[in-house]
């Protein structure tokens, strides 16, 4: 029996928005720049480059103007994450065409999040996604907790089914349905995404998993059986939402690339320029980068050097 596979699949790299927002010392802005200029050239077509919140709650991404200003480009789908109007109105400001908005399924993130509950912050962000489909903007709607909550607990599946169906009921083009805590086991990936496939056949869907407890690849396998074929992940594995404790990084996207195309499921992305973005950012954290790709590059850049 063979496997059911996708011949390609689309990676939305969030490393710099998602991978730096949790790093506790500011990284400087010509080196997030150079960053996303690296990642571009080893091929994502779409990306998150940064958002704009408070930088009193999150100073990593103060800088988001001028990000956003320099990095946004033409052919490719650069998004900016914004939870409320004034984020918003601050996107307006720059060239972007791509706006991501987020929201937690479950009240106690949420508030700890965004300081709001969920019903709240659906009362302002829904009129706000009709806004922006009506100026032509392509809008992804973020849906935090969709597994599993820090505060909470499991979340049951109808709590985020209902919660994507009110994004797609306001025009959203696409759900990035998101493991937060990296709780998720493959079996609910598989019967999360499954049911989102089905119910939601006209919109984008999109997987980000966080990897805490290392089933981030299992899960992708998982959403890939269950007919997804958009990836959120971070290159070097970086990431995690500071409101959510525990939360480790993203799925690290070199081996995420890895894996696909070792299945035969094309990418588009080039590893080795993928390593060059990496090295760029890679002095400037405070954590070590701990993808199995990433080591097996330093290993062999290593050898290289000690000439063996
Ligand atoms: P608040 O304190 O309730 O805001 O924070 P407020 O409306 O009361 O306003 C207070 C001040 O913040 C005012 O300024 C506002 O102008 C300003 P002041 O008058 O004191 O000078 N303000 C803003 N400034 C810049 N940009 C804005 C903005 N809004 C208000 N957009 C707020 C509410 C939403 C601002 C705050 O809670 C916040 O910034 N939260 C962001 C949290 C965050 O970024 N989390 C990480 C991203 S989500 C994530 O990582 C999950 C995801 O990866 C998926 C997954 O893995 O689950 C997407
Ligand atoms: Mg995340």
């Amino acid at each position: 029996m063979t496997l059911c596979l996708p011949k390609k699949a689309t990676i939305i790299e969030v490393g710099p928005r998602d991978g730096l927002q949790n790093e506790k010392t500011f990284i400087p802005t010509p080196v997030k720049k150079e960053f996303i200029s690296a990642l571009k050239k080893a091929g994502f077509a779409e990306m998150e480059l940064t958002s704009f919140v408070s930088p009193k709650w999150v100073p990593q991404m103060a800088d988001a103007a001028e990000i956003a200003a320099s990095s946004i480009g033409s052919g490719v789908r650069d998004f900016v994450l914004a939870p409320n109007r004034k984020g918003i109105e601050r996107a307006y400001m720059t060239g972007c065409r791509a706006i991501a908005v987020f929201v937690g399924v479950s009240d106690s993130f949420n508030k700890k999040n965004i300081n709001k509950t969920t019903a709240e912050s659906m009362e302002e962000i829904l009129p706000l996604v009709r806004e922006l489909k009506e100026k032509g903007y392509f809008v992804r709607a973020c849906i935090s907790t969709s597994f599993y909550c820090p505060y909470e607990g499991k979340i049951e599946e109808d709590r985020t089914v209902e919660l994507c169906r009110q994004f797609t009921l306001a025009g959203a083009d696409e759900l990035s349905v998101a493991d937060t805590i990296g709780m998720a086991a493959p079996h609910e990936a598989y019967s999360l995404f499954s049911r989102l496939k089905h119910e939601f056949p006209d919109v984008l869907l999109t997987a980000h998993f966080h990897d805490t407890r290392k089933m981030a690849l299992t899960n992708i396998f998982a959403a890939l059986q269950a007919g997804i074929d958009r990836f959120d992940s971070s290159a070097g594995g970086l990431g995690g939402c500071p409101f959510a404790p525990g939360a480790a990084g993203n799925a690290a996207t070199e081996d995420v690339v890895n894996m696909l195309e070792r299945m035969g499921i094309s990418t588009g992305i080039n590893l080795d320029l993928l390593m060059d973005a990496i090295d760029i950012v890679q002095p400037h954290l405070s954590r070590p980068i701990e993808s199995a790709i990433y080591q097996l590059y330093l290993g062999e850049a290593s050898r290289e050097r000690a000439g063996s």
